[in-house]
């Protein structure tokens, strides 16, 4: 393929990648989006493989094979992964964006064809010594974001003491090691800078990560989100790929503004979690927290079914105990029953809501909830005091008062769903166990709060079946 025809292919799967944002960034043409990125990506492998560099059989049937092998593992874990394991899967795939761009930056600096001389040189050192950096960061943290978020690693923060201290003295290293780096005289004397960087690099990463309590972790994902774009757009100024250079930016740059919109969802600084000192510093951990007292009201399926029914308006809030137990179909079966005996039937949307950033509304786009009753946290909260039941369903955190009326909470100043100021609310879940944050949840013992226990799925089915019988 010639230079001028792979061009305006990779201008095309800018486009296109560009129209998948665009998309992606509404339920109502999520699919779409996605569309015009497969096909992006589609155009970009083939305009690549076809491409002057690649086009002798010998350079293009490692790349073959090893695509056949990788693809295979791809679809193998895409088949294999249950949805409440899509979060780990995401933080893993961040992990691999990260290795790559380690891989490239290795293989880059000990090409033998490299003939650069003076500024080039420098230039080309310094994007293979970033490029490593960046890689080796995005690598290590989001192998243990998968840990936290698969619950093999503590969701406690580690904070060791001085530790804001310790990252300086990081940076500060890697600064001078890169200065030694750039000033070695051939490959054998910039190799021990390198490793030495690499591993600080990944020790930062572990550190980054391991300091961040379970309640931030929504801005942790999206971070290493944006950590891996920049990794890729590092690894595209190695390969001077004009394209993955393009693409690497639009997902850092996607993934920092969704980190921004977290941030606000979490009442967290921006700039203190790009930079990743932030922590959990302004809360205590969960076990010292005062906990809550009173008593506890359960309710049957039956009378759930009862107080829905006598209803006029109905908000029902999904949590991560939803997407566990699947119980998303039934939830709309629901729904349509409710709306057709005319009681208004809504749905609130809390930003950090599931293990990953959408979680909910991926949920409720499969079982074909229609998406105007889908309601975001800062449109439906003023609504709850004229609501008559609101129906919580395996949520926790995204429903704690503490997070609004005890200054000492790790979630504390976090926004939540006021649930508690509907009429009734009704907490549907297995036990009285902490959610994700590991903080106890006072809204159960408030005294218009009734807890229907049990798995939803099950008890929602219980649900669907009294109303039927009653109808
Ligand atoms: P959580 O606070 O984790 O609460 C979920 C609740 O669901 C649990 O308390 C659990 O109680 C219940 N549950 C689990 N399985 C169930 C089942 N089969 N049937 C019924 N209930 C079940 O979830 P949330 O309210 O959605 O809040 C999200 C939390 O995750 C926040 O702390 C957030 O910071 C964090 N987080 C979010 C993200 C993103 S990006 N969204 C990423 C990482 C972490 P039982 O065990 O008693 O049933």
């Amino acid at each position: 393929m010639s230079q001028g025809l792979l061009t305006v292919s990779y201008i095309g799967a800018t486009i296109l990648f560009i129209l998948s944002l665009g998309g992606l960034s509404n339920p109502e043409t999520a699919r779409r989006g996605n569309l015009f990125g497969i096909i992006g990506m589609g155009v970009a492998i083939v305009a690549t493989l076809m491409s002057a560099r690649l086009a002798h059989a010998s350079t293009l049937a490692p790349i073959i094979v090893a695509m056949a092998i990788g693809g295979a593992v791809g679809v193998f874990a895409a088949i294999r992964v249950k949805m409440t394991q899509m979060p780990e899967l995401v933080a893993l795939m961040h992990s691999l964006v990260g290795l790559a761009a380690v891989l490239v930056g290795y293989a880059t600096y000990f090409d033998p064809g490299a003939t650069l001389t003076g500024a080039e040189k420098t230039i080309h050192e310094v994007e293979i010594y970033v490029g490593i950096l960046i890689g080796a960061v995005t690598f290590s943290g989001s192998v243990v974001a998968f840990g936290k978020l698969a619950g093999k690693v503590s969701g406690k923060p580690l904070t060791l003491p001085g530790r804001h201290q310790f990252n300086f003295g990081l940076l500060i290293v890697t600064v001078l090691l890169g200065k030694v780096f750039l000033n070695a005289h051939g490959v054998g004397e910039g190799l021990t800078p390198l490793l030495l960087m690499t591993l600080i690099a990944l020790i930062f990463g572990v550190h980054m990560v391991m300091a961040i309590g379970g309640a931030d972790m929504p801005v942790v994902v999206s971070m290493l989100n944006s950590y891996s774009g920049w990794a890729a757009a590092a690894t595209g100024f190695m390969l001077s790929n004009d394209l993955l250079i393009v693409v690497g930016a639009l997902v850092g740059s996607s993934g920092a503004i969704l980190s921004y919109i977290m941030c606000r969802a979490m009442n967290r600084k921006f700039f203190a979690v790009i930079g990743g000192g932030f922590g959990t510093s302004g809360g205590t951990a969960a076990s010292s927290a005062e906990a809550p007292a009173g008593e506890v009201v359960a309710v049957s399926a039956q009378e759930t079914a009862e107080m829905l029914r006598d209803a006029k308006n109905v908000v029902i809030v999904p949590g991560y105990g939803m997407a566990v137990a699947q119980a998303q179909h039934t939830v709309f079966e629901i729904t349509q029953f409710l709306r057709g005996k005319g009681i208004n039937v809504r749905f609130a949307i809390h930003p950090v809501a599931g293990r990953m950033p959408g979680h909910m509304n991926v949920l409720l786009a499969e079982a074909k909830v229609p998406y105007d009753i889908v309601m975001e946290m800062d449109e439906i909260n003023e609504d709850f005091p004229s609501t008559d039941v609101a129906m919580v369903i395996g949520a926790n955190d995204i429903v704690n008062p503490s997070a609004m009326e005890d200054p000492n909470s790790p979630i504390a100043g976090m926004p939540v769903l006021e649930v508690w100021k509907a009429e009734t609310s009704i907490v549907m879940k297995r036990s009285m166990a902490s959610g994700y944050a590991g903080v106890d949840n006072p809204l159960f013992y408030k005294e218009n709060n009734r807890m229907l226990f049990g798995d939803a799925k099950k008890m929602l089915d219980e649900v669907l079946n009294h109303l039927r019988a009653s109808a």
